[in-house]
């Protein structure tokens, strides 16, 4: 297996429908992750893209939250219509898609 060039972190957490802090899995983040798997093997992007589902990340109210790395992008309230615009654009291309940035001002 070759060495992936960029790694897809998806926050897939789900908390019980009403919890005060939402989750990422009440906004479709499940149909987020499995549309970049499918877009990753679609577009044959095996050994350039690494897709892992992961827990909260924090962000828990701007979810589904996707984290990209080596660039270390967060990108808030993907849906899955985002999806072939960050595999075409990020991934593929290098161009972030600054749309789905989370805004530098709220790391504080
Ligand atoms: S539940 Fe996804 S960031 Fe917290």
């Amino acid at each position: 297996m070759p060495k992936p060039t960029h790694h897809i972190i998806v926050c897939t957490n789900q908390r019980p429908a009403g919890h005060p802090r939402g989750s990422c899995g009440e906004n479709q983040a499940n149909e987020v992750f499995e549309k970049l798997s499918m877009g990753i093997e679609q577009k044959m992007l095996f050994g350039k893209a690494l897709i892992t589902n992961a827990g909260c990340m924090g962000p828990c109210s701007m979810g589904p939250v996707v984290v990209v790395y080596p660039e270390g992008v967060w990108y808030i309230k993907v849906k899955p219509d985002d999806v072939e615009e960050i595999l075409e654009s990020h991934i593929i291309g290098g161009k972030k898609v600054e749309r789905l940035e989370l805004p530098e001002e709220m790391w504080g």
